[in-house]
């Protein structure tokens, strides 16, 4: 088959689009034929190298696809031949307390497929039957390959994390991104009142369209000072950062005493000075969020199923083009989510 691979980690031009040997499936695992993956931010960390994870290479990036089920394992009863399957990327061995609670992301064996283990990024991928979702008919390939990660993650930072209730205000930081608009979206539909960043007008006027009440181009004002003008001093209950280091002090500054800070990334780094003498003053609460359960990412994607959310598509590419579309990710062009598509599918 064709895959998106690389042999040694580095910038782009470690990616090619080339030959792989065929997937071979297990007992429980199902040979999905991919008609089409997504783009997250953690296929770039992947791709230049995570400390602390030792990848088989050549590796298969990528951790979001959708497509149709080829084969299925002997012990497999909840897919057959023909099924339209989205992966849902989260693992554990399933062996461990956390995981019978129905909690795998605090297992201590929890992973990723396509950061810890191969990814998608292919014409053909074998994976877990436990890993894959039904898509409905109707629903079309880009969707359901761009949805599953971010809206999983979304959902879980603000319903289950941060507890969000109607009404309260939320501020999400890097809303032109994949989360960030899912988590635009997934507040607005709380009912939360949405403010929302990004370094563009134009990547703004998306976040409004898809559910932000208020923007603020972070180019052009500090963000901390333009959320105290719009809440008349108040701050808002919950901050969602994914951005890390550039924005810590920032995001801390923009709560309301006993507001919460979700954070699920640190794409500008990991080690912001931080500001103790605010976060117990202020009684706040920094709450750390990651993935998803699989009864989580569901429920996230029964609301991309019947419309109410929707993955915005930046631009599709074929596979071969993934250097380009790591780019667009890395220099932050666009809105949304990127999506490739097996070339031998175009
Ligand atoms: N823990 C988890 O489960 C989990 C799940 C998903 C993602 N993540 C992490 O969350 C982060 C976002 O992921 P994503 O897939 O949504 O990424 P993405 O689609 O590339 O979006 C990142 C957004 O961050 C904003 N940003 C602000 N400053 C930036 C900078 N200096 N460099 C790059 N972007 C900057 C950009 O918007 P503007 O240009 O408008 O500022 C961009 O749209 C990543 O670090 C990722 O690893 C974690």
């Amino acid at each position: 088959m064709q895959a998106v691979q690389f042999e040694t980690h580095g910038d782009r031009d470690v990616l090619e689009y080339g030959e792989f040997p065929d997937p071979e499936i297990d007992r429980d695992e199902v040979l999905v034929d991919v008609k089409a993956g997504a783009l997250n931010h953690l296929d770039i960390w992947t791709r230049r190298g995570l400390p602390g994870v030792n990848l088989d290479m050549p590796h298969i990036p990528g951790s979001d696809a959708a497509g149709v089920v080829e084969a299925v394992g002997e012990d497999v009863t909840q897919f057959e031949s023909g099924d339209r399957v989205c992966v849902i990327a989260g693992k554990s061995g399933g062996n461990d307390e956390f995981s019978r609670k129905g909690d795998l992301t605090l297992a201590p064996d929890f992973h990723i497929i396509g950061e810890h283990i191969r990814g998608v990024h292919s014409e053909y991928a074998a994976l877990p039957a436990a890993n894959l979702a039904s898509v409905p008919e109707g629903i079309d390939w880009e969707m359901a390959a761009a949805a599953p990660l971010v809206f999983q993650t979304a959902w879980r930072m603000l319903r289950d994390r941060g507890g969000l209730k109607s009404g309260e205000s939320v501020l999400v930081l890097g809303a032109s991104g994949g989360v960030g608009h899912a988590a635009v979206q997934v507040a607005a539909h709380a009912g939360a009142e949405v403010f929302a960043t990004a370094s563009t007008d134009e990547k703004l006027a998306y976040a409004e369209e898809v559910g932000a009440d208020h923007t603020i181009n972070y180019e052009e004002a500090d963000f901390a000072s333009e959320i105290r003008e719009l809440t008349d001093g108040r701050g808002v209950d919950i901050v969602v950062d994914h951005v890390g280091a550039q924005t810590w002090q920032s995001s801390l500054k923009s709560l309301v005493k006993g507001g919460r800070v979700v954070t699920c990334g640190a794409t500008t780094g990991g080690n912001p000075e931080t500001d103790l003498n605010r976060i117990f003053w202020n009684q706040l609460s920094v709450i750390g969020s990651t993935m998803a359960t699989p009864g989580q990412a569901e429920e996230a994607l029964e609301h991309v199923w019947d419309g109410t959310f929707e993955p915005r598509i930046r631009e599709t590419l074929p596979m071969s083009e993934i250097s380009r579309a790591h780019e667009m990710l890395e220099n932050r062009k666009g809105f949304g989510k990127v999506v490739v598509v097996p070339d031998s599918e175009l």
